[in-house]
C-alpha cells in the first residue's frame, strides 16, 4: 500500500529483542487487558508532527503538569484488524475510523492527524505484530489510537502540542451474555451542542457513576435518552443502539450531535439492508419500543459497537414498563454478526469494499 510506503519514509522502527507472544493464551483472551509487542508514538510541536516512532510497547513519560491530566483535552478511536482465510491481517474501515479522529480532534480543539501518520503507521505497526491478530471465532487486535494533550502547562487553554498513540490489544468479546438495559431520567450522556459525537475521554468518564448506579439495581448498562424529555434514544452503553420491529430496522438518526457516529453501526445498516429488512434512521422514542413490544411485533434489540461487535439486549426497563426478549431466538441478530465476521474474515466477498489489507 501506498499509506504504508509514505510511513516508512517518515516513521522510525525499533523492534523488540524480547516478543511477549509466547505468554498470550489466545484461547482466553479478555478484552483489553494485553498488548501486543509494539506501539506508535508521536509529537505534535505546535506546527507539524514529528518524531514518529514504532517502538517495544513501554510507559510513557508524562509530567504531573500534563495539560490532558487536567482538562481532558483526551480522544481516542477502536478498531479492529482480524485475518483472512490465507491468514493476511485486514482492517477493518479504517479510513471511516481515521475521518472521525480527525472529526473528534476539531470538536475538542486538537490538530489534525495526517494519513501517514494514522493509516500508515497502523499499517506498519499490523506488519511487524501480525502475529498478534488473533484467529480465534469472537476475537480480533483491538486497535486503539488517542490523542493526549502535551503542554506542561495548568492554564486553561488549548495545549500547543499533543501526542499520538498507537497501542494493539489482543481481544475476546466484549460482554459474554445479552444484557440488561435501563431507561432512566435522572442522568443524561449528551446534549445537542455539546460533545457527544466525539469520541472523547470525557463522555466516557462522564457515564461510569450513573452506570455504577444502574449496575447496583442489577443492570448492565444504560439504555441513554434526550436530556430534554428523557424520551429519544440516544446511544446503550458505549453502542449505538437498533430495534427490529417486524422487517424494519430502525436506529436513532445523528442529526442532534449528541450520538457517535459509529463505523459498526454503519456497516450494520448496510449488512441489513443486503438482508431485505428496511432501514430507518430517524428519531426513537421509548414508547414506540414499549408499544411495539405490547403489540408484539418487537423482536430483537440490540446494541452495535466496535469493542461489542453486535450485543443483544434480554431486558429493557422503563418506568413501570419491562420489556422482556429471548436472544436465543434472535434471527436477525444472528445472521447479521454471522454476515460480519464472515465478511471481516474474507469467508464472504468484501463487496462493501471494508477491509484494508496490510
Ligand atoms: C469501541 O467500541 O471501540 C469503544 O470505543 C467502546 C468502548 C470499548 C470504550
Amino acid at each position: 500500500n501506498k499509506v504504508g510506503e509514505e510511513a516508512l519514509k517518515k516513521i522510525k522502527v525499533t523492534r523488540t529483542k524480547n516478543s511477549r507472544i509466547g505468554e498470550i493464551d489466545f484461547n482466553n483472551l479478555i478484552f483489553g487487558k494485553q498488548y501486543a509487542d509494539h506501539m506508535l508514538v508521536a509529537d505534535f510541536d505546535g506546527k507539524e508532527w514529528k518524531n514518529a516512532e514504532i517502538l517495544p510497547f513501554g510507559h510513557l513519560s508524562v509530567s504531573p503538569s500534563n495539560a490532558a491530566w487536567h482538562y481532558g483535552q483526551a480522544i481516542f478511536e477502536g478498531i479492529k484488524a482480524y485475518k483472512d482465510q490465507e491468514g493476511m491481517p485486514m482492517i477493518f474501515r479504517p479510513y471511516d475510523n481515521y475521518a472521525r479522529f480527525n472529526n473528534s480532534a476539531e470538536r475538542m480543539g486538537m490538530p489534525e492527524v495526517p494519513e501517514w501518520l494514522f493509516i500508515g503507521g497502523m499499517e506498519l505497526l499490523i506488519d511487524l505484530d501480525r502475529d498478534w491478530v488473533p484467529t480465534n471465532d469472537g476475537c480480533s487486535l483491538y486497535l486503539r489510537p488517542f490523542m493526549i494533550a502535551a503542554d506542561e502547562f495548568i492554564g486553561v487553554r488549548p495545549s500547543d502540542t499533543y501526542k499520538f498513540v498507537i497501542i494493539n490489544s489482543p481481544s475476546g468479546p466484549y460482554f459474554n451474555k445479552p444484557i440488561k438495559l435501563l431507561v432512566q431520567d435522572k442522568y443524561i450522556r449528551a446534549f445537542p451542542g455539546g460533545v457527544g459525537a466525539a469520541k472523547a475521554a470525557g463522555n466516557y468518564g462522564g457515564v461510569m457513576y450513573p452506570t455504577m448506579q444502574a449496575r447496583k439495581q442489577g443492570y448492565d448498562q444504560i439504555l441513554w435518552v434526550d436530556g430534554l424529555e428523557f424520551k429519544y434514544l440516544q446511544e446503550c452503553g458505549t453502542m449505538n443502539v437498533f430495534a427490529i420491529i417486524g422487517n424494519t430496522a430502525i436506529t436513532p438518526d445523528l442529526n442532534q450531535g449528541t450520538i457517535l457516529a459509529g463505523v459498526t453501526r454503519a456497516a450494520v445498516m448496510s449488512v441489513l439492508e443486503d438482508m431485505g429488512l428496511k432501514v430507518e434512521e430517524r428519531p426513537v422514542s421509548i414508547e414506540e419500543l414499549v408499544e411495539a413490544y405490547q403489540a408484539g411485533t418487537l423482536r430483537e434489540v440490540f446494541g452495535t459497537g466496535t469493542a461489542a461487535s453486535v450485543a443483544y439486549v434480554q431486558e429493557l426497563d422503563y418506568k413501570e414498563h419491562r420489556i422482556r426478549l429471548d436472544p436465543t431466538k434472535y434471527e436477525v441478530g444472528n445472521e447479521l454478526l454471522e454476515r460480519l465476521d464472515a465478511i471481516r474474515t474474507g469467508k464472504a466477498e468484501d463487496t462493501h469494499h471494508w477491509n484494508y489489507k496490510v
